[in-house]
């Protein structure tokens, strides 16, 4: 979910409107907004579905300088917005936040889970308080309400404390009191919360992105702290009213980079800017013939001790986890596991000082990453991060961190952050292989050259094969299913091109390595089928060009529609495919990167084409801090 706090000078309301619109990638189930109107009133919007079905309901311009309330509401320069990605009861009116105590004065944005619900629950409903929601969230209001009218001179941020105390799980919260028009207060427990330092003004939410509009001075908020808003500025403590350290920073990227430029969806914008993304990721990274991270908390010697290394991360990350593997290996000879964050702490991985976790996640707030990431902690593991988002929590409780440079990635679907993800990847492999001495410095920095100019192979690509890949997607939009094979480096595509497919086309996708085709898939091949094969270079891997040239046949004579993404000047290929899609020749590693720009544009087309918004694709959220 995305939550937004404003207290300042100007309208409330629009500043959180167009804050939750920043915010929508966290989740669209439902949006509201809550503003307090210093005459003592409260007054609160709230609408299922996009936020646009909110915007429809909330008070216009032109009722200002009517006796409405809604009149008053516009004039509120205090107020908190929230965007909701459903977990405790389904995605309604009711169940949108912001919700309320039965007083009618407090209100509170939630996100995260609130564990202990059940119980505080059935505590307040013995008490005769009639809860007006299905959700976890509703809770923290009634106590709230409850510890300021038992303290009122402790005020709002004495009663967040009282209540945050009794919680249990997840959560991030802000709170406004009705009858404390001039703050909000906002608690923080594992959901990210940056607080927005403006002249005059102050804003509070779950990423930058939110008020970029208005400054780009931010403090990043701790695990377990509290922090009191007023229009001068913020005070920030522990949940026991202790002072708190907080780490203040400034964005270094402004609005146009969350804007769309010219593009009718930020995906298609993003899958554009791989390049530059490429590029930044890269820059900086090699240091007198070194690789270097962008924070290294174990010494050299505690790196030279790693004997084996585990890739944990979910979705897209995970695939390019995937191919970490193959670079690590190759380069580094000690033995990788790549497996999905959600499985690996519950069976028991055997861990310890001399383990490396690789801990992949774009937003750095992933639960089920984070949950990985302790678990390999308190089994003494080492922890290294490749993360978006500065600051956010899974750096934070690493050992070690190396930042993609993508920017802000507002498309739910992951692109130009997967493929930062991979060189990524590849740069950790290259900086384990120096310390382990299975490169020398001379190799490494060859390495690091040939990643270099990935940048330029990707724009090429882009420049060939967006507009190709685009008719293609139209043709093939009415399909009921597409399969994508691949080998080797090409096997991790394939399963990212098969995920971007279902996420944005809600279209059956299953991707496979295209050596088990045989031993079952194959009776999935039937007339008209599109299979998508991404071939191996016929000079850099030969053998394996040779085989997937065998799976193509197989798979054509059983009436398949052969859409194949090969190595330009591949020419043994051009007859068994009714769709050839040219890439460049590049080295083996840099082959994935390429080869998903297609599969990327695809699915993205095949989405418009049916109607979908490539965007924000239902049930999904970009940003998934519950496990
Ligand atoms: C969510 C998103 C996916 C993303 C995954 C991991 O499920 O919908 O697109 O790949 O989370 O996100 P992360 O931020 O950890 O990379």
């Amino acid at each position: 979910c995305g939550i937004v706090g404003y207290v300042g000078w100007r309208g409330a309301q629009e500043v959180l409107v167009n804050g939750l619109r920043r915010l929508e990638y966290r989740g669209y189930d439902s949006a509201g907004v809550a503003v307090v109107d210093g005459k003592g009133g409260l007054e609160v919007h709230r609408a299922a579905g996009p936020l646009d079905n909110l915007v429809a309901v909330l008070p216009e311009d032109g009722a200002v300088g009517s006796v409405s309330g809604s009149s008053a509401a516009l004039r509120a320069t205090t107020g908190m917005g929230h965007t909701r990605w459903a977990t405790h009861g389904p995605p309604t009116d009711r169940n949108a936040h912001p919700h309320r105590d039965a007083t009618g004065k407090v209100a509170v944005v939630h996100n995260g889970i609130i564990e202990n619900f059940a119980a505080l629950r059935a505590e307040l409903e013995a008490e005769g308080v009639e809860l007006a929601s299905d959700t976890d969230t509703e809770v923290a209001a009634h106590l709230v309400a409850r510890a300021f009218s038992a303290d009122p001179d402790g005020g709002l941020t004495a009663a967040v404390r009282a209540t945050v105390a009794r919680l249990e799980g997840a959560f991030t919260l802000v709170f406004t009191h009705a009858d404390r028009p001039d703050e909000i207060v906002a608690a923080r427990r594992s959901s990210p919360l940056v607080v927005g330092v403006g002249q005059g003004e102050m804003f509070v939410a779950s990423d930058v992105a939110a008020f970029i509009d208005h400054t780009r001075d931010a403090v990043e908020l701790g695990q377990d702290q509290v922090v009191t808003l007023t229009a001068d500025g913020a005070v920030v403590t522990d949940f026991h009213g202790e002072t708190a350290r907080t780490r203040p920073f400034h964005v270094d990227w402004d609005i146009a980079a969350a804007e769309k430029g010219g593009h009718d969806f930020f995906m298609l914008k993003e899958i554009e800017e791989q390049p530059a993304s490429l590029a930044d990721t890269l820059r900086g990274h090699l240091v007198d013939g070194r690789v270097v991270l962008d924070e290294q908390r174990l010494s050299d010697q505690e790196l030279r001790d790693i004997d084996k290394v585990f890739v944990v991360a979910c979705g897209t990350a995970y695939h390019a986890g995937l191919l970490a593997k193959y670079a690590i290996e190759h380069w580094c000879r000690i033995p990788v596991e790549v497996e999905v964050a959600s499985e690996f702490r519950y069976r028991d991985p055997v861990l310890d000082r001399s383990t490396l976790v690789v801990a992949i996640s774009q937003s750095g707030e992933t639960a089920d990453t984070l949950e990985a990431v302790r678990h390999a902690r308190e089994q003494k593991a080492r922890v290294l991060a490749i993360c978006n988002t500065n600051g956010a929590q899974i750096p934070r409780e690493s050992d070690a961190v190396l930042y993609t440079h993508a920017g802000p990635e507002v498309g739910v679907a992951a692109t130009k952050t997967f493929t930062a993800q991979v060189i990524a990847c590849y740069l950790v492999g290259l900086a384990l292989a120096q310390t382990f001495g299975t490169k020398y410095a001379d190799e490494v920095a060859r390495e690091y050259a040939e990643l270099e100019s990935s940048a330029d192979a990707v724009a090429r690509v882009l420049e060939a094969v967006v507009e190709p890949t685009r008719a293609l997607a139209r043709d093939l939009a009415p399909s009921k299913a597409v399969l994508f094979l691949g080998r080797h480096v090409g096997f991790p595509v394939a399963l990212e091109g098969a995920l971007k497919l279902k996420e944005l086309a809600y279209m059956h996708a299953e991707g496979f390595a295209a050596g088990e085709l045989k031993h079952g898939p194959i009776a999935l091949i039937e007339q008209d089928l599109p299979v998508v094969v991404v071939m191996p270079s016929p000079k850099g891997r030969a053998i394996l060009h040779q085989k997937l040239l065998s799976n193509i046949r197989e798979i054509q004579a059983r009436g398949a529609r052969t859409i194949v993404v090969a190595e330009e000047g591949d020419e043994t290929v051009r007859p068994f495919a009714e769709h050839l899609i040219e890439v460049p020749a590049v080295s083996t590693l840099l082959q994935p990167l390429v080869a998903s720009i297609p599969l990327q544009v695809f699915a993205a087309e095949v989405a418009r084409a049916r109607g979908y918004d490539v965007d924000k694709p239902r049930n999904l959220a970009k940003s998934v801090t519950v496990e």
